[in-house]
């Protein structure tokens, strides 16, 4: 999606523009092994805070002087990086269509479009991509009832240049840029056989994917994350917020607690949200089974996350290892294991371009 230009070096980095953390990843790819080469992350409430009281710089300023100042301590070895966009900015849908040629298919398709995105489609960067895999409809056949799947994504183009901007103002390039979805997909399922269902709660927003043989099929946005239980930990507890926050990412289990749970409006939404999204698809592929349910993002690190959503969704959850496929040596090895899935976005970005340099 959206590709500018293709790093042609075995180096690849991931750069995701998280609200709490902005992370960076670099990967080298070399005997068949992606190896971390390094990472950075730069905290936005610090960055929130810098400047203060003086003169103080606008926030784009801020991020890039940031972002100029990490890309040098960590000496990349790639001169362009791979970028995400939140998941909320983009749609991604999938539209069925009776059998047609291509000219056709391009007109059917934005007409489609029309329908769920409500602005000019001037100001929308789209692409689609015909879909096989498992279901009823295949792309071609025999039989005018053949129907076609198409995936649809779409994100808004000032949103692209928004993250565009902020990278190309560090020197480095923009190998492409994907929404988090397609990143966190690629992470954590990659090209696993299954259907898999992904909760990732970062802290701002919540993104729920289902992907279904390597294909994301499903895609719901929430608005709401790890903030929101930071503010039922200190209405509940009636303490500040960073007090609730340091509570939140402590040792006690508050979410299974035996004698009195916590109860956690964002989590239920979201847990209701995925019942209906996995009772949706059920209906409509009777038969199909969810291999697992993979939590991402960094409030999966909460104290009790799992067993709370294996015992809500009933299906067994559990948090997902972006780090996996990476080769780290001895020491940085300990330092990943903290980190843990909030590199999920970037980690994804960066695995585009060894899968990229690996097809080219
Ligand atoms: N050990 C922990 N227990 C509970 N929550 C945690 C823990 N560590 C981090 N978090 C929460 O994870 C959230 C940050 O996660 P992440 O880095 O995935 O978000 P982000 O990508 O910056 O935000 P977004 O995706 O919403 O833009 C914060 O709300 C933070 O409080
Ligand atoms: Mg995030």
């Amino acid at each position: 999606m959206f590709d500018f230009f293709k790093s042609k070096k075995n180096h690849f980095v991931g750069i995701d523009f998280g609200t709490s953390a902005i992370k960076i990843i670099e990967l080298c790819y070399k005997d068949q092994k992606a190896y971390l080469e390094n990472y950075g992350i730069i905290d936005m409430e610090w960055l929130a805070r810098e400047g203060q009281g003086g003169h103080s710089a606008s926030y784009e300023q801020k991020i890039n002087s940031a972002l100029i100042a990490l890309i040098k301590k960590m000496k990349l070895k790639s001169g362009s990086a791979y970028v995400s966009i939140p998941g909320f900015s983009g749609l991604i849908t999938i539209i069925e269509l009776p059998q047609m040629r291509d000219d056709e298919l391009k007109r059917a398709i934005q007409f489609e479009a029309h329908k769920y995105i409500p602005s000019s489609l001037d100001e929308i960067a789209m692409s689609w991509e015909v879909i096989h895999h498992t279901g009823s409809s295949k792309i071609s056949g025999v039989g005018g009832a053949e129907k076609l799947k198409v995936l649809l994504v779409a994100a808004p183009k000032r949103d692209i240049e928004r993250y565009e901007r902020y990278v190309l103002g560090t020197n480095l390039g923009v190998s492409a840029i994907e929404l988090e979805t397609f990143s966190i997909a690629r992470a954590l399922v990659g090209e696993d056989s299954g259907n898999f269902f992904i909760i990732d709660i970062g802290s701002r927003a919540t993104n729920l994917i289902l992907v279904e043989g390597g294909t994301v099929i499903v895609n719901r946005n929430i608005d709401a994350g790890g903030n929101e239980i930071t503010a039922t930990i200190c209405e509940s507890m009636n303490i500040s917020r960073q007090r609730a926050e340091i509570f939140k990412k402590g040792e006690k289990d508050i979410l299974n607690s035996k004698e009195s749970p916590l109860v956690v409006p964002v989590l239920e939404f979201i847990s209701s949200e995925s019942k209906r999204i996995l009772g949706a698809y059920m209906g409509k592929n009777s038969g199909a089974r969810i291999d697992g349910i993979i939590l991402s993002g960094g409030t999966s690190k909460m104290k009790g996350i799992e067993e709370y959503f294996s015992n809500m969704l009933g299906i067994r959850s559990t948090v997902g290892d972006p780090w996996r496929r990476i080769s780290t040596d001895g020491e940085a090895s300990e330092l990943v294991k903290d980190l843990g899935t909030s590199f999920s976005v970037a980690i994804g970005l960066a695995l585009r371009g060894v899968e990229d340099y690996k097809r080219d």
